[in-house]
């Protein structure tokens, strides 16, 4: 077996979405193996992060021009860039009839179109190089759903779909693309939505047949695998890892 310790020796990656949760879990997973970070967050905490080999980005990732700068910051900083991981994601909890259309265009900017704009920023840096992983992160509710996430079941869905069609389109330039459906994380995605959201989503992981939510890290294992040369013929797969959820017959 492979020294996984500094499997990413030499590489670079940028991760959005970095200040909290998954993201954050990813960061400094792929930079304790080796990797050289670029962390972008709109959320100013991201820059706890801060140390040798790890640049915090305060952007949003749907501004115009925030993906060239985070692209251009990991270049001029560590001079490449091999591996982005699309993490940043919003959820809204909402019946679509009393959706108006900005919140279902919010979710979708902030979970798709800003997947495709960093997307294609990487893309660019990484086929002069022959090499690249880019790892969207997907969701169980890319396949499956309940009322009330009409929107962001539907912005799961497109990622999936913009991750098979992407890694169809970059894999002769060594690129691989592909994504993963996670279940329920104890993180702060549902903050805005319920009091004390890492307990709710806690609780709502009991429901599966694993009997609980993942830790951000288990998650991260999962990325940084599909990120590494370990994942060398995986392209445009959703891999699940979501305690069996998307398995069960109930
Ligand atoms: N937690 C879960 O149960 C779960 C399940 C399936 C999928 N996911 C997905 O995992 C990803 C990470 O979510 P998390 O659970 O770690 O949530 P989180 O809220 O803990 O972290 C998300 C981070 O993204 C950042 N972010 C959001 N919008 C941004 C923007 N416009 N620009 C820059 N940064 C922005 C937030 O500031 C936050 O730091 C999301 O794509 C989410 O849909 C989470």
């Amino acid at each position: 077996m492979s020294d996984m310790n500094k499997e990413f020796a030499g590489q670079v990656a940028l991760v959005t979405g970095a200040a909290s949760g998954i993201g954050r879990a990813v960061a400094l997973l792929l930079h304790a193996r080796g990797a050289s970070v670029v962390a972008e967050d709109r959320n100013a905490i991201v820059q706890n992060l801060a140390r040798p080999g790890l640049v915090p980005l305060v952007a949003d990732i749907i501004e115009d021009g925030a993906a060239e700068a985070a692209v251009a910051m990991a270049i001029k900083h560590f001079g490449r860039l091999d591996i982005l991981v699309n993490n940043a994601g919003i959820i809204l909890n909402k019946l679509l009839i009393d959706m108006t259309r900005e919140e279902w265009e919010r979710i979708q900017h902030v979970n798709v179109t800003a997947a495709f704009l960093h997307a294609r920023e990487a893309v660019k840096a990484m086929i002069p190089n022959g090499a690249g992983a880019i790892v969207n992160i997907a969701s169980y509710a890319a396949y499956q759903s309940f009322p009330t996430i009409s929107a962001y079941a539907a912005s799961k869905g497109a990622l999936a779909q913009l991750t098979r069609t992407l890694a169809l389109e970059v894999i002769d330039h060594g690129i691989r693309v592909n994504a993963v459906g996670s279940g329920d994380v104890v993180t702060n995605i549902l903050n805005e939505i319920v009091d004390d959201g890492p307990a709710f989503l806690a609780s709502h992981g009991e429901t599966t047949p694993i009997k609980r939510a993942a830790q951000p890290e288990e998650i991260a294992e999962v990325v940084a695998f599909l990120a590494s040369s370990r994942a060398s013929y995986m392209v445009g797969s959703v891999v699940m890892a979501d305690g069996g959820m998307s398995v069960t017959a109930g």
